[in-house]
């Protein structure tokens, strides 16, 4: 237990050794955190637990800091098991105390643990006066989830927003002042490119009707990461340019590679965009060896991605294939690009990578460049070309 206010405690789960996140689905490189919060007021509020494995770890720690037959009320703002995992073992120990969260919540909580708790569906408007406090509760469906909701305590002036603001890093110091603040607004962006950025639309409208409201805020409390305190303003700001079609003056270069003739080919157009655009970024990433994260991230960041692996068995490289999928999923908006490969005879990747790409939402910026068998000087300069053109 950590003390954040008067009133408020983090009762969460550092969890330092997680590497990846959703299965394989998103890597933490810096680890995270399951963050859960207890206001004891006139009434005692548990907000959200912990994921699985650390239930009784939680459970235990949480009869710590308050006889648990003391809880009055549940809020559950999300319902995804890194949240909820904890919840069957919790309430076995105080099964009939009410659980308050969305009604989209509550099928979520039927749907994971078949069990019949004492739920109380709350929507936007709805609110708690546990004493000094009052609870406000504001649904943000497909803010990620559909049952999604952000909980605002008055008093203390804390807006617990569950996954929105979150960011997967590891801190024991619970706050965004004391923690390296390059680290820790990288990995809210790739949170954002790589969890949010599918629902920019609804994302857009909550955010911004959360700033409009000018609610009085001390803490912004996520589920994941730090808590925002001298950066409020900071990541709202963020939020309300990552959430817009966000692009940066950079082209990323995503390749795959068997024989070495596309990664020429990559590093070749790269030169010809330097020596046309020398004020764009470039940055180049092999779909194998790199994070596919962190290539989701570049892409989130970029105006123009550029494409490219080798043709095999007629069509593209599993990489190319899985990171197309991921980039698909993000439907981003707003961007060009472009395809290159490099054949032996018949060719065919190219094909498949564009009308993929095409699908993704992205706009064509050129023909594709192919290149057979491994590129020669003249070869290397029609790369070098082909760069210069993009736009
Ligand atoms: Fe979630
Ligand atoms: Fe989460």
């Amino acid at each position: 237990m950590k003390k954040l206010t008067e009133r408020v405690s983090w009762v969460g789960k550092v969890d330092w050794e997680l590497k990846h996140f959703h299965g394989d689905e998103l890597s933490t490189h810096f680890g995270s955190s399951y963050n859960a919060y207890l206001i004891r007021d006139a009434k005692n509020v548990l907000i959200d637990t912990v994921w699985t494995p650390y239930d009784h770890e939680f459970v235990a720690h949480l009869a710590e800091a308050i006889d648990l037959h003391d809880i009055d009320y549940i809020v559950m703002n999300h319902n995804e098991n890194d949240h909820s995992g904890a919840l069957p073992a919790l309430m076995k120990l105080i099964p009939d105390t009410p659980i308050y969260c969305t009604k989209k919540g509550e099928q979520i909580l039927r749907g994971l643990y078949h069990e019949d708790w004492n739920f109380v569906n709350v929507k936007t408007g709805d609110t708690l006066n546990i004493g000094e406090n009052t609870l406000h509760f504001i649904e943000a469906p497909m803010c990620h989830w559909p049952d999604t909701m952000v909980t605002y305590a008055d008093k203390e002036q804390i807006l617990f927003s569950n996954d929105v603001f979150g960011q997967h890093y590891a801190t024991e110091s619970l706050y965004d002042d004391t923690v390296n603040l390059r680290d820790l607004f990288r990995e809210a962006e790739k949170y954002y490119a790589n969890i949010l950025n599918i629902y920019n639309p609804n994302v857009k409208r909550k955010v911004d009707e959360l700033v409009a409201k000018n609610l009085p805020l001390k803490m912004i409390a996520p589920s994941h990461g730090a808590i925002w305190t001298d950066h409020i303003k900071d990541i709202l700001d963020c939020y309300q340019k990552w959430d817009s079609n966000y692009q940066e003056d950079q082209i990323t270069i995503i390749y795959d590679t068997m024989w070495q003739a596309t990664r020429r080919m990559a590093e070749a157009i790269a030169d010809g965009i330097r020596e046309a655009h020398p004020e764009t970024r470039v940055v180049i990433m092999n779909a194998t060896k790199d994070d596919k994260n962190d290539i989701v991230l570049e892409t989130f960041r970029s105006r123009e991605i550029l494409v490219g692996c080798p043709t095999v068995n007629l069509g593209m490289t599993y990489a190319i294939a899985g990171i197309l999928e991921m980039i698909h999923g993000m439907k981003f908006r707003g961007k060009k690009a472009a395809v290159f490969s490099s054949f032996g005879w018949g060719g065919g990747a190219e094909k498949r990578i564009q009308q993929r790409l095409e699908e993704a939402g992205f706009e064509i910026a050129a023909e594709p460049l192919k290149v057979k068998w491994a590129p020669d000087s003249e070869a290397e300069k029609q790369c070098r070309e082909w760069g210069k053109t993009l736009r």
